[in-house]
């Protein structure tokens, strides 16, 4: 039955089909009847409706809800959306006394209350997944700084590195998306209701008590901006195409670090799948179907950025179209956040294989160019000279430790026996002792920084 229409004449089969939303925002019956009980307990605190009108309101929803959450009322999924099934229960229970219940109040109000109460909830449990995931970041990085590593740049072996080092540069990418996402918590922490449609309402409601009854920080500012804002949505969708880009991108390295041409992990089997022909095989399908993910993540911010584009102000039916969006954006952010961690906890990291790939690729070559600086050579010409030398080693099949000192000085006669040392992996690795570096005193840095920021955050 519809909140609306004594004076129209109803919408046919189809129409309201298309119309109604209840399929999606049945999801929203706690926050909706969360928003009721303390709307209704501010009208009899301030003598809008008598306090036993709003007893008798205020245990009935109660007892709606505990049925919906234990499977004993069902959602009438033929109800318009979550909102008109919730009022229409409750009248159907208890009568008359329920119709005092929308006093003061608009659906518009309503449904931006129910979504903001939503938004909160589900940016609390994302910023969890994510506390855990890093977390999960540092312990690797703790067992690791002396994992040695190739660090790559466009995918070519550049310079050494640690898994530690590697692993908590994602650390510091989760932890930028944490503090996002508290900003935006703290930013939509304000209550809508009792915008109502668009210009408040002549009774004398009390905004500030509702606001402290849903523990809001404030209540919005202006009832026509209440009722048609969905930046916090775009936010939210936006923060969640962040991290998904961020695990998408672990996730391509993860993948291609467990190949056979790599080897630098394995994927546990619990993360694991296997072919239907393909007796041998074992595919890292969840780390794939993040990365997969990650555009319908980028497709639900579109969605919402071209339903509001061109909408005038204030509520228009089009905002209906905002939950599917965040909806399954938070969804397939938490359900990733959750996997991934569950793929780190358990990853095999092969540390005998990726200390061999990091005597390949010529790692060293810039500490050699840094010797000779040492020496006393400009660093442009040592550049140059330490470029004829990775040729010609190359083209000798030969590392450039593995260099006679005699050839080494038909190249420059600066060259010492103290070269090798120079260009040892473990002392270059030593050698990057700076701030934010690899080296095993800066990595520790970046752990106790990490885990002084996270401890801070409640
Ligand atoms: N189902 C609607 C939505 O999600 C509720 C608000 C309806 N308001 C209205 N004026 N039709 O946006």
């Amino acid at each position: 039955m519809y909140l609306w229409g004594s004076h129209l004449e109803g919408l046919e089969n189809f129409t309201h089909e298309f119309n109604k939303s209840i399929e999606f925002d049945k999801i929203l019956f706690e926050e909706d009847i969360e928003g009721s009980l303390a709307h209704v307990k501010m009208l009899s605190e301030v003598g809008i409706i008598s306090i036993e009108d709003a007893e008798i309101i205020s245990r009935e929803l109660k007892n709606i809800l505990k049925e919906i959450k234990a499977g004993e009322l069902e959602i009438n999924l033929e109800e318009e959306d979550i909102h008109s099934f919730i009022e229409n229960e409750l009248t159907s229970r208890v009568g008359d006394v329920g119709k005092r219940l929308h006093t003061g109040r608009s659906r518009n109000d309503q449904c931006a209350l129910d979504l903001r109460l939503y938004a909160k909830k589900a940016l609390n449990s994302i910023k969890k997944e994510l506390l855990d995931l890093i977390v999960e970041v540092i312990s690797i990085a703790e067992k690791n700084k002396n994992t040695i590593m190739p660090g790559f740049t466009h995918m070519q072996h550049a310079q050494v590195t640690t898994f530690a080092h590697y692993i908590l540069s994602y650390g510091q990418m989760f932890y930028r998306d944490l503090e996002r996402l508290i900003e935006t918590y703290n930013r939509l922490d304000e209550n809508p209701l009792g915008s109502c449609a668009l210009v408040t309402t002549s009774f004398n409601i009390d905004r500030f008590m509702t606001t402290k009854i849903l523990g809001f920080k404030k209540p919005t500012e202006n009832s026509m901006d209440s009722v048609s804002d969905r930046d916090y949505v775009l936010e939210i969708l936006f923060n969640n195409s962040v991290i998904m880009t961020h695990l998408s991108r672990l996730c391509e390295e993860l993948i291609y670090f467990s190949s056979s041409e790599y080897s630098y992990i394995k994927f546990s089997e619990k993360f694991s799948t296997g072919s239907s022909i393909m007796p041998q095989k074992k595919n890292p399908d969840m780390a794939e179907l993040i990365r997969g993910k990650s555009g319908r993540c980028y497709g639900d911010l579109l969605t919402l950025f071209t339903v509001l584009k061109g909408t005038p102000q204030t509520y228009n039916k089009d905002f209906q179209e905002d939950k599917e969006a965040l909806f399954d954006s938070v969804k397939t952010v938490f359900n990733s956040l959750k996997i991934i961690k569950g793929i780190l906890n358990t990853l095999y990291i092969n540390k005998e294989k990726m200390r061999i790939s990091a005597e390949l690729g010529y790692l060293n070559a810039t500490d050699l160019a840094d010797y000779l600086v040492l020496k006393g050579l400009p660093f442009r010409e040592a550049y140059s000279l330490v470029g004829k030398i990775v040729n010609f080693s190359s083209k000798e099949n030969l590392k450039l430790e593995d260099i006679s000192l005699g050839k080494y000085k038909t190249f420059n006669e600066i060259f010492e026996e103290d070269l090798y040392d120079y260009i040892n992996i473990e002392n270059s690795l030593k050698n990057r002792n700076v701030y934010g570096g690899p080296a095993e005193d800066a990595v520790n840095i970046q752990i106790n920084n990490l885990k002084n920021l996270i401890s801070k955050i409640k």
